[in-house]
């Protein structure tokens, strides 16, 4: 007998193909991030059973190449309390005692938030087969303050002394609280830092590394990375950061940073970044990623059968400025092997008829575009991102008060209040010229300006999967100096139980 089928689920207009994604249910921040033994495992906030936040767990996924990303089990489940977020680190010299047959446990150290009590303390987790599967330690938290506000640690060796360092967020206070241990399962209070900076409802998911100086061979600086749950500059939620120095107990920063916070990225849609343990040295790279969300709307996504993605993953370099030290973003190059189509345009003159950028790309949904605008007498050079039905994403730059940005006002069908506008970073265009690095996927918008000195990580929701790029001045002449333009190809095989999207 003939049974009713219930019918496919339809294909996410919005689901990004070169940006880490869970498969389906809702995702939230990158957890854990880890390299051993030629895998990067990207652990992150996962709710298994529904597409919004509830039962948070670690979900867990693996690349060789931080590009084509694999899906696993859930590392580490809801008990009696939610798996919040946190990091992990290879214990090489079994200083936890936890290793077996001479191998190293990877070691997890997370929140532990209990609904009922809402105490948040932080707990271990550890895996004796390089990060496949995962055991809890012992019955309860290693690390206990008595706090309904205090999570995220971020573990690291700290080479000098031969101890483990973590920083945790005292949330609420806009604090971040140093411990040190020589087993990652007793830690000591060593110092604490803040408030400084943006306070914020809740400071979270904090980030303590050291960076190379670019340019002064020999000179480190540490990097503190805070995330501030609001008052970010584009409205909302964002990543801040202090730079300072760090003697394995206190961090000290090397600039006022009272009046001015820093922010990693001007773009609405990049929070609770972090970045990887563990990069072997002959890699040396400070790699990032981030959750392309905002906690002002993250729950109100359109999104299915997944809800959050990750931005592209970012190697950073540290750079000193006329304003302070200042961190630099790349695209990780891995992901030049996701470039297909190559086309190339040459000295475009720019004027009020848009320019279609049409013949140079087969994919502008999936897309990467690196250019050199030279601005003229333009006030004005935009790039805009047109969907079938009509609405715009439109990437800007305005020479004469030095600043590019990403207008998505109309980028989509309205879903939320507090999603839409323009966000706009601060670039200095005195030369009469500017480089843009563009990513889009689908939901999915990174603007790199100037090779990463500033960047806008944008999440918008177009109306059809069918976009156009075309590219024009107003108020004056400008040229399309250089353009490379390629489709992406797509990371994620279409047999994860989707239909494939076609084209
Ligand atoms: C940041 C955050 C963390 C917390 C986790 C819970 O987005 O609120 O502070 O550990 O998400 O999912």
């Amino acid at each position: 007998m003939a049974t009713a089928q219930a019918a496919p689920p339809a294909p996410n207009l919005y689901r990004p193909r070169y940006h880490f994604t869970p498969n389906r249910n809702w995702g939230n921040d990158p957890n854990g991030l880890v390299y051993y033994r030629g895998r990067y495992h990207l652990f992150f906030q996962y709710n298994p059973y529904g597409n919004s936040w509830g039962h948070m767990s670690w979900g867990h996924a693996t690349s060789r190449d931080l590009v084509h990303w694999k899906q696993h089990a859930v590392a580490i489940p809801e008990t009696q309390v939610m798996a919040f977020s946190g990091s992990a680190v290879v214990d090489r010299h079994n200083s936890s005692g936890l290793g077996v047959h001479g191998h190293p446990p990877l070691v997890a150290l997370y929140t532990g938030f209990n609904p009922k009590t809402l105490s948040q303390s932080q707990y271990l987790a550890y895996s004796q087969d390089g990060g496949t599967t995962w055991k809890r330690y012992g019955h309860g938290p290693v690390l206990d303050i008595g706090s309904k506000q205090f999570r995220d640690p971020k573990v690291f060796w700290y080479a000098p002394t031969k101890y483990w360092v973590m920083a945790a967020v005292r949330a609420t206070r806009n604090q971040v609280a140093i411990y040190t241990s020589p087993d990652l399962t007793h830690w000591t209070h060593a110092s604490t830092f803040g408030p400084m900076g943006a306070r914020a409802t809740a400071w979270e998911c904090p980030d303590l590394y050291p960076m190379a100086v670019a340019g002064h061979p020999g000179q480190v600086r540490w990097v503190l990375s805070v995330n501030a749950s609001n008052g970010a500059p584009a409205g909302g939620s964002g990543t801040q950061y202090f730079v300072g120095r760090f003697d394995g107990q206190h961090f000290t920063p090397v600039q006022a940073w009272g009046k001015a916070p820093v922010w990693l990225d001007d773009g609405a849609d990049l929070y609770a970044t972090a970045t990887w343990n563990d990069i072997p040295s002959k890699d040396g790279r400070r790699l990032l990623i981030g959750w392309a969300n905002n906690l002002r709307y993250a729950g109100a996504i359109p999104g299915y059968p997944e809800r959050g993605a990750m931005s592209l993953p970012r190697a950073l370099t540290l750079h000193r400025t006329a304003k302070g030290y200042r961190l630099q973003q790349q695209p990780v190059k891995e992901l030049l092997a996701l470039r297909a189509d190559h086309h190339v345009l040459n000295h475009v003159a720019l004027s009020g008829r848009p320019t279609s950028l049409e013949s140079a790309l087969t994919d502008a949904a999936s897309s990467e575009l690196s250019l050199d605008v030279s601005t003229g007498s333009a006030q004005q050079i935009l790039l805009t991102l047109r969907d079938a039905q009509g609405y715009q994403t439109v990437v800007g730059v305005n020479p004469a008060v030095n600043e590019v940005f990403i207008d998505r006002d109309r980028a989509g069908p309205h879903f939320n209040d507090g999603f839409g506008g323009r966000q706009s970073t601060h670039v200095d265009m005195h030369s009469g010229r500017v480089h843009l690095n563009i990513f889009v996927d689908r939901s999915i918008i990174e603007v790199f300006v100037d090779r990463g000195e500033k960047t806008l990580t944008d999440r918008f929701f177009p109306g059809s999967e069918t976009m156009r790029w075309s590219i024009q001045a107003r108020g004056g002449k400008a040229k399309l100096v250089h353009l490379d333009a390629w489709r992406m190809k797509p990371y994620r095989p279409t047999s994860d139980g989707l239909p494939a999207v076609s084209r």
